[in-house]
């Protein structure tokens, strides 16, 4: 016999960026976060678990390749979910699952990202949360989702908000072993369905700074960045929870453009300097920008993570078109360009 579940779990993008660890192995963060979880069919990855008494070894395929399971972040997250398994009974299909039989029975994991994984999108928090999410299901676990997202979290920390839909937030948490460093969601993906993501893809390369090893040296060596996990980030976390229960976009748009750019400006005092916006960023930063001083109010937020591609948050779906075409006005998608494609969200988050 083998046992199977499917599963999709789309990605998330900070609008409160993390930034920083406390711990590197249980993965727990400097500050809380708060994310937006697109809409299912855009950005996502789709897992298919099995496991049958046939398989003599764990194996994982990532977009058809075959890829090692060797990880101490994957292994950390199979330990965990393999310890909370459960008795799994299906008496058509004649599947009969001891809770203790988990630890010898192996997997097999085919995962798929729907969106280039080279473009450096965040495909690893789609990955990692549908992983978790998927074994869970195949191993009967009874935890709710938060309690899911603290596993998830071991795998990559913005994993954690993956596990909600709407807006999420990764709460830091106190305590030494991580028990409460888990994903909350703060609102629905129906709350605020006006707001359209439209995502300009600057470089499809791949980073040259991973953000596992740029947030270490950031912590090791910038002088701002304490300032910004205690003194900035707490307070901007109480405005922007504020800004999304009301749905005020002004406050929205303001928290979520600072917060990049701090994002960036600590990355710049790292030290060796880490560079993950390029110009083609700042250009549109400053069109952004432009636009919205020229409107009297904001009609776009952006957010960059540790890559150059740009996110862009419209407040509805008529603005999102006119940025649409401002966009494609003053970067003409060419090959010889490096604004490669545009990805439009047609359904709000
Ligand atoms: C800039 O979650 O990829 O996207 O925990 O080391 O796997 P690890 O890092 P990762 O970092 C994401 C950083 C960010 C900001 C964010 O998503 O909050």
């Amino acid at each position: 016999w083998v046992s199977m579940v499917t599963a999709r779990t789309p990605t998330n993008i900070a609008v409160i960026k993390y930034w920083g660890k406390r711990d590197e192995t249980l993965i727990l963060p400097i500050n809380d976060s708060i994310s937006v979880t697109l809409d299912p069919n855009h950005l996502c990855t789709t897992t298919t678990v099995s496991c049958s008494p046939s398989f003599d070894q764990d194996r994982m395929w990532l977009n058809g390749k075959e890829i090692s399971l060797q990880g101490g972040r994957f292994q950390s997250c199979l330990r965990e979910i393999r310890a909370r398994a459960q008795d799994v009974e299906d008496e058509k299909k004649g599947i009969k699952i001891k809770k203790e039989d988990w630890q010898n029975l192996h997997l097999h994991i085919a995962s798929y990202n729907n969106f280039p994984t080279a473009a450096g999108l965040a495909s690893s928090a789609a990955g990692l949360a549908c992983l978790v999410f998927s074994l869970a299901k195949l191993m009967n676990l009874k935890e709710d989702n938060s309690q899911l997202s603290a596993i998830a979290r071991q795998g990559s920390g913005s994993a954690c908000r993956s596990l909600y839909g709407g807006f999420v937030k990764w709460v830091m948490g106190k305590e030494d072993n991580g028990s409460d460093s888990l994903a909350v969601q703060l609102a629905d993906e129906k709350h605020w369905d006006e707001l359209v993501i439209i995502i300009a893809v600057v470089s499809a390369r791949q980073k040259e700074t991973s953000s596992t090893s740029g947030m270490r040296d950031t912590v090791e060596t910038s002088a701002l960045i304490q300032h910004r996990a205690k003194e900035v980030v707490p307070k901007r976390i109480i405005q922007m929870e504020d800004a999304i229960q009301k749905r005020d976009f002004p406050s929205f748009a303001r928290l979520a453009c600072t917060d990049s750019n701090q994002f960036h400006a600590v990355c710049l005092d790292t030290y060796p300097p880490i560079f993950y916006m390029n110009d083609t960023s700042h250009r549109i930063i400053s069109c952004v920008e432009k636009w919205n001083r020229a409107e009297g109010t904001p009609q776009v937020a952006y957010t960059f993570d540790a890559g150059p591609n740009a996110v862009m948050i419209a407040r509805n779906r008529k603005t999102a078109a006119l940025l649409l075409q401002r966009l494609l006005y003053n970067f003409p998608p060419q090959s010889d360009t490096d604004l490669d494609s545009y990805i439009i969200g047609d359904k709000s988050i």
